[in-house]
Formats: structure tokens, sequence, C-alpha cells
């Protein structure tokens, strides 16, 4: 049985564990995560230690991340299923604060963001989401002093918010951006598809399915409009209530009128049932 990451609580402890992380030279990679782990999490892991780093990964349920009508209570929590896992692909330490220690009585301060995260997609629908994304990760960075942080391009908006935060604040951590593991059917691994029932769970790759078709017609030369309409209509036909299906630049995030305004991304946010999944990849 390979040996579970030691848990922390408590900011001394976190500190102590990773100053004897770093003994004898060693680089350390934070992988922030909300548990629930799934093979997308163990491969920003895996990433990590392939890299030789030592590896943090930070559990924490966010609540400044989630808007009252959100599933902050229900979010799925499963500590003891994420430290066997964790186990699995050689983590070194697990950083698992209570939020009382995490904002603590009196917190009040926030990160600004511009940029990215007002592009008109995942803000457009979850306002306070990377004002708490952005905060938690500006602390997660300064609690743990990593050398790397992994992100997956999964979450491809947050990925482009975090790194630009990094570079505007003068973080010293490069931020690390890992391909999506999707499922055999090319659905996105996520922590919320336990919500989905079996019919929802079968219909879900029509978004993977959707956005290759639409990244296809695009790279034949439709255009930009045509290919998204053609897209939205694909996914609401399979059930699916749309909030947005994009193609912006990949590094932007900006509108593009064509792919010559490139490289483009395809970005989709839909809900089936009670359930909202987002995806991406490039056009
Ligand atoms: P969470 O949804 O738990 O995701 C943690 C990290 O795993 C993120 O960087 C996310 O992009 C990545 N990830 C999730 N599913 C993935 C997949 N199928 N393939 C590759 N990577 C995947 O994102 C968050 O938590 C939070 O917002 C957080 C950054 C921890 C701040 O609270």
């Amino acid at each position: 049985m390979p040996r579970r990451p030691s848990v922390v609580r408590t900011m001394p402890a976190l500190h102590r564990a990773i100053d004897q992380l770093r003994n004898r030279n060693g680089k350390v990679a934070l992988v922030p995560t909300m548990g629930a782990l799934h093979d997308g999490h163990l491969t920003l892991v895996r990433n990590a230690k392939r890299r030789g780093l030592k590896v943090v990964v930070s559990i924490f349920v966010n609540p400044t991340q989630f808007a009252p009508h959100e599933d902050f209570l229900s979010y799925p929590r499963t500590l003891h299923a994420d430290l066997d896992k964790l186990a699995t692909v050689g983590a070194e330490l697990v950083w698992a604060p209570a939020p009382s220690v995490m904002y603590p009585e009196g917190f009040v301060s926030r990160i600004a963001l511009d940029g990215p995260a007002i592009a008109g997609l995942e803000d457009s629908f979850r306002p306070h989401f990377f004002g708490g994304v952005a905060t938690v990760v500006g602390k997660l960075f300064n609690q743990c002093r990593p050398d790397f942080a992994m992100f997956g391009e999964k979450d491809y908006q947050q990925l482009k918010v975090v790194s630009r935060m990094a570079r505007d604040i003068d973080m010293r951590v490069k931020v690390v951006g890992v391909p999506t593991v999707r499922e055999r059917d090319g659905l996105a691994m996520s922590s919320r598809n336990v919500y989905l029932s079996p019919d929802e769970r079968r219909v879900a790759p029509i978004l993977y399915k959707t956005m290759k078709d639409v990244a296809a017609r695009l790279r034949a030369g439709a255009e930009v409009g045509a290919a998204l309409a053609g897209g939205c209509a694909a996914i609401t036909t399979a059930g699916f209530a749309i909030d947005y299906l994009e193609a912006r630049h990949a590094e932007t995030l900006k509108p593009v009128a064509s792919m010559k305004d490139g490289p483009v991304r395809i970005l989709v946010a839909a809900k089936i049932g009670r359930t909202r999944l987002i995806d991406n990849m490039k056009a």
C-alpha cells in the first residue's frame, strides 16, 4: 500500500512541513483543489512529479467562490478517498485548512481583476466566482510559497485569470497549465459529474463532440457565427440549456471574428437538469 500524504490543517504545521520538503533544495509544486479528486486532479500531481517536484495538494472547498444559490453545502467532500488516491501518485503533503483558518474573523480583503476575468464567459454567469478564486489562490500561493502551481485547462478562463494575476502582482511562482483529462466518451472529468443522472450522463459527451465539430468547421473555413449557431442547436437539441458557446482568442479571451484572429479556443458552459458543466478546446 503506497504511503498516504500527511495532512496539515494549521498555518504553523504547514510552514514546518513545507520547510521539510524544501530540505536538500527540493522544489515545491502546489496543486490547488476543492477535493472530490478524480483522474484530472491526479494528472496535475503526476505532471508535477515528472518534473521532479515535491507536491503539496490543497483541499479546500472555498466558500467565497460560490454564490448563495450554488452547491457549496452539497459539494462532494471525500477526504479519505482523496488521500488514498493521492498516495497512488506520490503527493507528499495535503493542506486542508478549515474555513476559519483560511478566513479568520475580520478578513475583508479581495483581489480586483480585469482582462480575462471580465471576458463575458464564466464571469457573466458567476459574477462572484473569479474574485473568490483569485483571493483564495493568492492566499494559497502566499501560504505555500510554491515554485510551481499546476492548473487544469479544464477551467480555461480560471487558468488565464490565475496566470495573469501571478504575473501582475509579481508572485514568484510558475503557473503551469495541464491538458484536460476526459472519460473515454469525451466527457471532461469533473467533481460535479457525480450529480448527473444515468440519462444525463449518457448525453453529456455532446459538449465535447460539438466543440470538436465546431473546431473542424472553423478549421475548414466556416464563418465563426454560423459554426457556433450550429453548435448551439446541437447542444440544445440534446437537452442542455446553454449559458455560452464561444470562440475566443486563446490568450486574451477576447472575441474573434475569424481563425485569422487566433490562436482560437472554443469554450462552452451548459446546464443539464441541475448540473452545470463547462468545457473547452483548441480550435
Ligand atoms: P477543482 O474544481 O477541484 O479543480 C482543481 C484543479 O483541477 C483545477 O486546476 C482544475 O482545472 C483541475 N481539473 C479539474 N478537472 C480536470 C480535468 N478533467 N482535467 C485536468 N484538470 C482538471 O478549480 C478549482 O477546484 C478551484 O477553483 C480552485 C482553483 C482550487 C480554487 O478554489
